[in-house]
This record gives structure tokens, sequence and C-alpha cells, in this order.
């Protein structure tokens, strides 16, 4: 593990800005303290963490291209390049996890692949991912350090708040908000699996 970890330092450091390199330690860090709490393997949950955004370097042509490339077609996929292409840096993270280091973990891979639009029925990993990503210390939205103070004592609370602000904040804006974060939404309340 320790030589993965080496390959993720370097390959970030080269590849991300100072301040993208930054927020990935810091959601890393969020999320294997929440592992911990909730009992799931920490060094998966560090994994993941520290490479949910590793294409993020990526400009929106070049991810378009790279997934094409890779022959990779998913949900939603026409929609998403036509109306936010940079949502594309989670399906290409998934794909450059796999390829640069071999990572066949499906759980890491799924929680990269979804850190940012979540899916029915979301593993811990996922949702720890996907929390603090939107709650990590660098991010400077006013209900960051009550939303991870509410992630450390009930992680599905927590999930819903973050996606329930998620969708706000596409909607307060007027933009385009993508279907399959409307498909998570949906599961997750017709399945009764908002916190109250
Ligand atoms: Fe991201
Ligand atoms: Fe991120």
């Amino acid at each position: 593990m320790k030589n993965i970890e080496k390959q993720i330092f370097d390959y970030l450091s080269k590849h991300l800005t100072p301040k993208r390199f930054k927020h990935s330690y810091n959601v890393a860090i969020l999320a294997v303290e929440l592992a911990s709490k909730n009992n799931i393997d920490i060094l998966k949950a560090q994994t993941a963490g520290l490479l949910h955004d590793c294409a993020k370097y990526m400009t929106d042509k070049e991810l378009v291209n790279f997934l094409k490339g890779c022959n990779k077609s998913f949900k939603y996929f026409k929609e998403i390049v036509k109306f936010s292409p940079h949502l594309l840096h989670s399906f290409a993270g998934e794909i450059i996890a796999k390829k640069e280091f071999k990572i066949k973990d499906k759980n890491i891979l799924n929680a990269i692949k979804n850190h940012t639009q979540g899916r029915e029925n979301m593993s811990i990993l996922e949702k720890i991912i996907f929390v603090a990503d939107s709650v990590s210390n660098d991010r400077k939205w006013s209900h960051v350090r009550r939303l991870q103070n509410l992630a450390k004592q009930d992680l599905d609370k927590a999930f819903f708040e973050v996606l329930t602000k998620k969708i706000e904040y596409v909607i307060d804006r007027g933009i385009w908000l993508l279907p399959q974060t409307v498909d998570t939404w949906n599961w997750y309340v017709s399945n009764n699996k908002k916190a109250n």
C-alpha cells in the first residue's frame, strides 16, 4: 500500500494544481476519519479520497476525448458533454485509478466515479467520499463545519443534507442539473432513506 500512496502523491503533485492537491489531501483526511467512525477500511477511504479528483487537471475537451478514446459510454453521457462536461472528471478519474494505479476494488472505483452526482443505493465508502468532497477543510461555504460534525455523528443525515444542498445550489443558479443527481435524490426519497 505504501508504494501506491507514493505513486498517487507523485501523480497528483505532477498533474493537479496545488489548490486541487490540497483539496484531495483534505478529502482523504476527512474520509479516513469518517471511515474509522463507520468501521470500514481506512486505507480504501484514503485511496478514494486522494484519487477522487485525479482527472481534474483535464480540460472539458480533453475529458470528452479521453472518455471517447476509452470507448466508455454511460448513462447521460451525451447530455453531460453538452451541458456540463467538467462533470466528466469523476468518470475519467475512475479510469485513471484503474489504469495508472491498477485499482481493482469496485468500492473505491465507484466512490471516485460517483463522488459528484451520487447514485442509487450507495455504499458507505461512496457516501463518505461524496460528503467529504463537499465539506473538506478547504471548502469555504457556510455549512462546512456543521456538516463535518454531523457526518462524524450520522453519515446518512449528512449525506442527505449535502445532496439537498448540491441540488439547491444548482437550482438557485438556474444551471443544468445532472439527471443522475435527480435519480440519486429520487432513489433516496422513495426508499425512505431521507434522514429526519
Ligand atoms: Fe470532483
Ligand atoms: Fe473534489
